[in-house]
C-alpha cells in the first residue's frame, strides 16, 4: 500500500520549499522506492495573485495542486480559521499517513493544528492521527510580536517530526524539552532549490528589462525588498527607512520587488513621491533621479539572477537571509534579531533595524569592499529534502539501511542527541 503525505503551500515563501520536497518524492517513486509515495498537494490559498502565486507554480516546475482551498487574505484570525475549516475536510477525505508543512507562515500553522486535532477510524475501528512533519523547525527570533515566532513555537509543539536546518535550532527545540529522537537535522530545502534552479536562473532576461547592463556589462545595483508590518504598517517608521534608502540610490540603482501589502502602504500613507515606476515611466538614464524603482512582486527566477548579480541586497525577509548566504552576496537585513543566526556567522547578513545611521554605514562598508568570508552552513547541499523524505519513509516502514542508500545520494541526517 502506498504511503501517503500531505503537503501544504500557502504563501510564496512555502513554495520553493515544497518544489524540493515534491522533486524528493518523485525521484523516489521513480527510482521504485518501496513503499511507493502517494503525494497530495494542498494550495490554501494565503497567496492568491499571480505574481505572488502563479508565477512560481511555473517557474519551479510544481505540479498543479490537487487541492485548492481558496482561503484569501483576512485578519491572522480569520485567515487561520478558514485555512483549518478547509483543511478539516481535506485530512477527512485523503487520511494521510503524514502531513508536512513548511515553514513559519499562517498556513502552516493552521493545517499543523487540524492535523493533530482531526482522527478517523482505522483498523479494528482504532483512531488514526496522521503524523505531522514541520520543515524548518526550531528557529526562533525570541521575538514573540512576531506572528512567525508564534505559528513556530505552535507548529513545533505539536509536530512528531522536527526538520532543522541549522544547529541553533537543534538547541532552541532540545532547550524547548522535545525529544531528541524527533529532531533531525537535515539541512535547507529552500537551498536544494536554490542550487537545482541557479544555472536556469542565468537564462532569465531580468537585467535587461530593468536596464542594468551599461556597454555590455552589469552596472552596480542593490535590491530591496520590504514586507514586515514592522516595517511598514506605521507610515512614519516606514517614510524614515526610505529615507536612507534614497541616499543608497545616489550610489546606484535601487530595485524595489514590492510586496502587495507594501504597495498598499506606499498608496495609503501617500508616500508615491519616493518612488518611479520603472515600467510606467519606462527607461531613463539611472542617474537622472535619485528615486527607487518599484517594480512588481517577481518570479522565482528572475528574482534568483537578479539577486545573484547585486552589489547588496536589503530586505527584511527571513529567506532571502539564508539566500545571499549561499549566494555570497552581502545583506543588510532590516530586523533587530533573526531566527537565523547561522546567516550571520557562515553567510554575508548583518542586522541593522530600521536605524538609517547603520543601513547608511553598513552600506558604504560595503562599497568599501569589505566582506567577510562565507562558509556553507552544514547540510545546505542541495540534499535536505532526499534527507527528509529517506527519513519519512524509514520511519513509516523500517527497511534495510541498504535499500535506501541507493537512492539517496546525500550524506545522511545527524540525528540530535542530548549533548
Ligand atoms: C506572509 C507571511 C510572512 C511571509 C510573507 C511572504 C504570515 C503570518 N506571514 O505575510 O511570514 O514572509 O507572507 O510574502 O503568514 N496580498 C495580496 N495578494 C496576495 C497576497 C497578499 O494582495 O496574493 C495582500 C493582501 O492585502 C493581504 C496582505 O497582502 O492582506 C498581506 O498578506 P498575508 O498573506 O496576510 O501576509 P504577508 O504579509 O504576505
Amino acid at each position: 500500500m502506498a504511503f501517503k503525505i500531505i503537503s501544504v503551500v500557502g504563501a510564496r515563501p512555502n513554495f520553493m520549499k515544497v518544489a524540493a520536497i515534491c522533486e524528493a518524492i518523485k525521484e523516489y517513486n521513480r527510482q521504485g522506492g518501496s513503499p511507493s509515495i502517494e503525494h497530495v498537494l494542498v494550495h490554501t490559498g494565503q497567496h492568491y495573485d499571480a505574481n505572488m502565486s502563479d508565477l512560481f507554480f511555473n517557474d519551479l516546475e510544481l505540479p498543479k495542486p490537487n487541492l485548492f482551498l481558496g482561503v484569501g487574505s483576512g485578519s491572522h484570525s480569520t485567515q487561520t480559521a478558514r485555512v483549518m475549516e478547509g483543511f478539516e475536510k481535506v485530512l477527512l477525505a485523503e487520511k494521510p499517513d503524514v502531513v508536512l508543512v513548511v515553514g513559519d507562515v499562517n498556513s502552516t500553522v493552521a493545517c499543523a493544528l487540524v492535523a493533530k486535532k482531526t482522527y478517523w477510524a482505522g483498523a479494528a475501528g482504532r483512531p488514526v492521527i496522521p503524523k505531522l512533519a514541520h520543515v524548518e523547525a526550531g528557529l526562533r527570533s525570541f521575538d514573540r510580536s512576531m506572528p512567525e515566532e508564534i505559528n513556530r513555537i505552535v507548529t513545533d509543539a505539536l509536530s512528531d517530526y522536527l526538520f532543522t536546518t541549522e544547529d541553533s535550532a537543534n538547541q532552541n527545540l532540545r532547550r524547548e524539552g522535545v525529544a531528541p529522537e524527533k529532531i533531525h537535522f537535515v539541512g535547507n530545502v529552500m537551498i536544494d532549490t536554490l542550487l537545482r534552479y541557479r544555472a536556469k536562473a542565468q537564462e532569465s532576461t531580468i537585467l535587461s528589462d530593468l536596464q542594468l547592463h551599461e556597454n555590455a556589462r552589469i552596472k552596480s545595483y542593490a535590491i530591496l525588498t520590504l514586507h514586515r508590518p514592522a516595517n511598514v504598517d506605521d507610515a512614519a517608521t516606514f517614510a524614515k527607512i526610505i529615507e536612507s534608502f534614497l541616499d543608497i540610490s545616489r550610489h546606484m540603482p535601487l530595485i524595489f520587488p514590492a510586496h502587495p501589502r507594501t504597495l498598499k502602504q506606499i498608496q495609503e500613507a501617500d508616500l508615491g513621491d519616493y518612488f518611479v515606476d520603472h515600467f510606467m515611466e519606462g527607461p531613463e538614464p539611472w542617474d537622472s533621479r535619485v528615486r527607487i524603482r518599484l517594480v512588481p512582486p517577481l518570479g522565482y527566477l528572475d528574482f534568483l539572477h537578479l539577486m545573484s548579480c547585486a552589489k547588496v541586497v536589503l530586505t527584511d525577509s527571513g529567506g532571502i537571509q539564508e539566500e545571499t548566504t549561499i549566494l555570497g552576496v552581502p545583506c543588510i537585513t532590516l530586523r533587530e534579531n533573526t531566527e537565523r543566526p547561522v546567516t550571520l556567522t557562515h553567510g554575508t547578513n548583518v542586522l541593522v533595524g530600521a536605524d538609517s545611521g547603520k543601513i547608511v554605514d553598513e552600506f558604504a562598508r560595503i562599497m568599501r569592499g569589505a566582506r567577510a568570508p562565507v562558509t556553507p552552513p552544514q547540510f545546505w547541499d542541495g540534499h535536505a529534502a532526499t534527507r527528509i523524505i529517506q527519513l519519512l519513509v524509514e520511519d513509516h516502514a523500517p527497511m534495510e539501511r541498504a535499500e535506501l542508500s541507493s537512492w539517496q545520494d546525500g550524506e545522511s541526517a545527524a540525528s540530535v542527541r542530548p549533548a
